[in-house]
């Protein structure tokens, strides 16, 4: 493929951010969606199990293919896909979304509150460094629910 590609596809940590700072992060993290995990209880699940019962399974290829993906694709790819790779995360493939960004892995297979994705597009993360995503605006409740039980049940998507 074109070397530009390659020569963005940055996998070098950035500058300023050191392990530390990460730690402190993913800390905050952790205790914000400690605190809502309650909230979270009552209206994710009954939401999540509601939308598993009338679909494809969140373990199976389906789900990803025409739950999870066209939401990447409508929400983030423009900055995450193709030749894009804001924060060095590239989401438009299992190589990618593996190795997450600047910041190491985003998503922790079936630990959804141990997912720094998930917590961005909660608005739960830091506030800049990385900020919450989308960048501008929110994802409906019921995109993040899918995502989250997408996670929850390990992330399943196509091989590159
Ligand atoms: C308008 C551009 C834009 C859109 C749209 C966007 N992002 Fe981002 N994203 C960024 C930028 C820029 C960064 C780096 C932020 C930073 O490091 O401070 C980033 C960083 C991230 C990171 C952290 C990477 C790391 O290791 O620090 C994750 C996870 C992420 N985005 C997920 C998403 C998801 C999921 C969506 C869609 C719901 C999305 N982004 C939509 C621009 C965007």
């Amino acid at each position: 493929m074109s070397s530009m590609s390659e020569n963005t596809f940055g996998s070098s940590p950035s500058p300023g951010l050191t392990k530390r700072t990460y730690a402190v992060k993913v800390f905050a993290f952790a205790a914000a969606f400690t605190a809502l995990a309650a909230t979270a209880a009552m209206t994710g699940s009954a939401h999540v199990a509601a939308q598993a019962a009338a679909g494809p399974a969140p373990a199976s290829m389906e789900f990803y293919n025409t739950r999870v993906k066209p939401i990447f694709q409508a929400n983030c790819y423009r900055c995450h896909g193709g030749i894009n790779r804001r924060g060095g995360f590239a989401m438009d493939t299992q190589a990618g979304m593996a190795q997450g960004g600047h910041d190491g892995a985003v998503i922790k297979p079936g630990h959804p509150e141990q997912s720094l994705l998930i917590a961005l597009i909660r608005h739960e993360g830091p506030a800049n460094d990385p900020m919450p995503m989308p960048p501008k605006g929110k994802i409906s409740d019921a995109d993040i629910a899918t995502v989250t039980a997408w996670v929850k049940a390990g992330a399943v998507m196509p091989k590159d």
